[in-house]
């Protein structure tokens, strides 16, 4: 997995610049376009919502471009449809509401599945588990058990942040637009702690040196996309196409590719 700090801190400025060309509107498609029967957002193209900070489920390579394991797993399921797949890139909390609000088709972005979630989207089924762990300065006192003393750093809109939120109260939590900014903060002393997706906690371990992650795991949980929730028929398109690639194990190589263990 290729990436750097300085590559991570672009990310800001693009998530900066995407944020003008995020919201562009479109009008629903209709089925005319002949290379998909499936309505979409825009005719002939999966619209997908994502906060590319998540390596290695979606980050940029040294051009800028979104790679990781989701987007691979997109892009086959996009061709399998016959759909021309568009990455739309925002921060977190702006990729959940895209496909709330008719802006995206889907949001692809380490998405845990939540019942409140459920209410607002339908999520295909699980493609893999993650947990959330406590990443510490190393050699720092701090223990789960004695989190809700410290300042918790999070991504806003995560589980990470509402987890913590709920458990220790939001005066002892942060909430930041990317995850770069959020070990920005712990770097800085802002925060005394992260909570986030072990993955994704790892791979900025192993970039910043000086932290470390608490042997126990704070929640476990299950990876899904989230799909415009009155788009049926995409949901139960995509959801099938999915379990494809799962059932030949794709799903299971490429993400094997990105995370070694
Ligand atoms: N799994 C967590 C959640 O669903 C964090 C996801 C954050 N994703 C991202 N691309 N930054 O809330």
């Amino acid at each position: 997995m290729k990436k750097t700090i300085a590559l991570l801190c672009a990310l800001v400025l693009v998530l900066s610049l995407c944020a003008a060309c995020g919201s562009g509107s479109s009008s629903s498609a209709s089925t005319a376009d002949t290379s998909s029967e499936l309505s979409t957002l825009e005719a002939g193209k999966l619209t997908i919502s994502t906060s590319p900070d998540f390596p290695p489920y979606e980050y940029l390579d040294d051009n800028g471009s979104i790679i990781g394991i989701e987007p691979e797993i997109m892009q086959l399921i996009a061709d399998k449809l016959g759909l021309e797949l568009v990455i739309d890139a925002m921060d977190f909390d702006s990729a959940l509401l895209a496909v709330q609000q008719g802006k995206s088709d889907m949001v692809v972005s380490g998405c845990t599945v939540t019942e409140d979630r459920k209410l607002v989207m339908n999520f295909t089924d699980s493609y893999t588990t993650a947990k959330q762990v406590v990443v510490v300065p190393e050699g720092s006192e701090i223990t789960l058990d004695t989190l809700g003393d410290y300042t918790i750093g999070t991504q806003r809109g995560t589980t990470g942040f509402i987890y913590t939120s709920d458990d220790y109260g939001e005066d002892h939590v942060i909430g930041y637009d990317t995850y770069t900014l959020v070990f920005q903060a712990l770097q800085n002393g802002q925060v005394d702690c992260v909570v986030l997706d072990d993955a994704v906690g790892e791979a900025f371990v192993a970039e910043i040196p000086g932290l470390e992650i608490l042997e126990t795991a704070y929640a476990l949980e299950d990876y899904a996309f989230g799909v415009d929730k009155n788009n049926t028929a995409l949901t139960e398109a995509v959801n099938n196409a999915l379990n494809e690639l799962m059932a030949d194990g794709t799903v299971q190589s490429i993400i094997d590719s990105y995370i070694s263990e």
